[in-house]
């Protein structure tokens, strides 16, 4: 896969947490996620691939100021979902530090860069491709909490701005084609939980989720939404964030971090709909919700 498309097929997000209902383990609950870059917190690092944030400003905010290989200033979605479960990011599974102990917190799976169409799968999903019933097969493994994210506005990050606007408006073609994914994902959900009997999977609306600050900055302390705080061109839109890249002196106030991925303050902004958000945002249930059920059901 090569360096330019890499990032742009990151930004299909799939997240998904589950707690194994164990009855001997009450107050085990572990947290495993599949993704993309976006949810990636460093599987990358291990792989032969060009996308990656193994290197500074990647982490510039992050607690120990270094890069991990996560595609944000600081903390990422599972890193903050993590917060609020009360618990460490889970590791990498890649990385060496996985074992004994460390296991009963969960594994992170993604890796960036990975789509869900043949060509865009292809470092280490492949294997997979011909399961089509991959949500099943979690069922099976004792999944019973699980979010899956809708795409956010492909066509409105800085990387889309910066080849196809001429004033700020997102590139269209992206948009359809969100619009279409969308709403099939939340009807294949609501088909799953039909067959399981039970509400185990979670949608979601992250469009709108992000549409509410991308639309509504000041409202939610953002003094810019188009423009990446790291990287270069219009938009800050072009090509990679590196050490030699323009970077805003204050990550809290951008929207994007770079030209695909959000930063902190953004991230924060999504797990709080995530844990608190009404049906609009989360359907059937929220995972604040979600999580009461849980400890009601242990
Ligand atoms: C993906 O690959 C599989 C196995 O090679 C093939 O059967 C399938 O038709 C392909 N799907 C698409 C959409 O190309
Ligand atoms: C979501 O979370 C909050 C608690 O933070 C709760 O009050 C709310 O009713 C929840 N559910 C829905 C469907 O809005």
């Amino acid at each position: 896969m090569d360096a330019a498309r890499a990032p742009l097929l990151a930004s299909v997000l799939c997240l998904l947490a589950a707690a194994a209902a164990l009855p001997a383990a009450s107050a085990a609950r572990a947290f495993f996620v599949f993704g993309d870059s976006l949810v990636d917190n460093g599987n990358n690092n291990y792989l032969l691939t060009t996308a990656r944030a193994d290197a500074p400003p990647y982490g510039i905010d992050f607690p120990t100021h270094r890069a991990t290989g996560r595609f944000s200033n600081g903390l990422n979605i599972p890193d903050i979902i993590s917060e609020h479960l009360g618990a460490e990011p889970a590791l990498p599974y890649l990385s060496p530090e996985l074992r004994g102990e460390k296991l009963l917190v969960g594994a992170n799976f993604a890796s960036a860069g990975v789509g869900i169409l043949n060509d865009t799968g292809i470092q280490f999903v492949r294997e997979h491709r011909q399961d089509r019933r991959p949500a099943a097969r979690l069922y099976e493994l004792g999944a019973r909490q699980v979010v899956v994210t809708g795409t956010g506005p492909l066509g409105c990050v800085p990387a889309e701005l910066a080849l196809h606007s001429q004033s700020g408006e997102c590139a269209a073609d992206l948009m359809r084609a969100v619009n279409l994914f969308n709403p099939q994902l939340v009807d294949m959900v609501r088909g799953l939980n039909r067959a399981l009997g039970a509400d185990v999977f979670v949608t979601a609306n992250t469009l709108r989720i992000n549409f509410d600050y991308l639309n509504n900055p000041q409202k939610y302390g953002f003094t810019n939404v188009q423009v990446a705080c790291c990287g270069q061109g219009p938009y800050n839109g072009i090509g990679l964030c590196t050490a030699a890249s323009n970077v805003c002196a204050n990550r809290d106030v951008f929207a994007f971090w770079d030209a695909f991925h959000p930063t902190e303050r953004a991230n924060r902004i999504i797990v709080g709909q995530f844990m608190h958000g009404d049906t609009d945002y989360m359907h059937p249930v929220n995972l604040s919700t979600m999580l009461a059920m849980d400890r009601e059901r242990l």
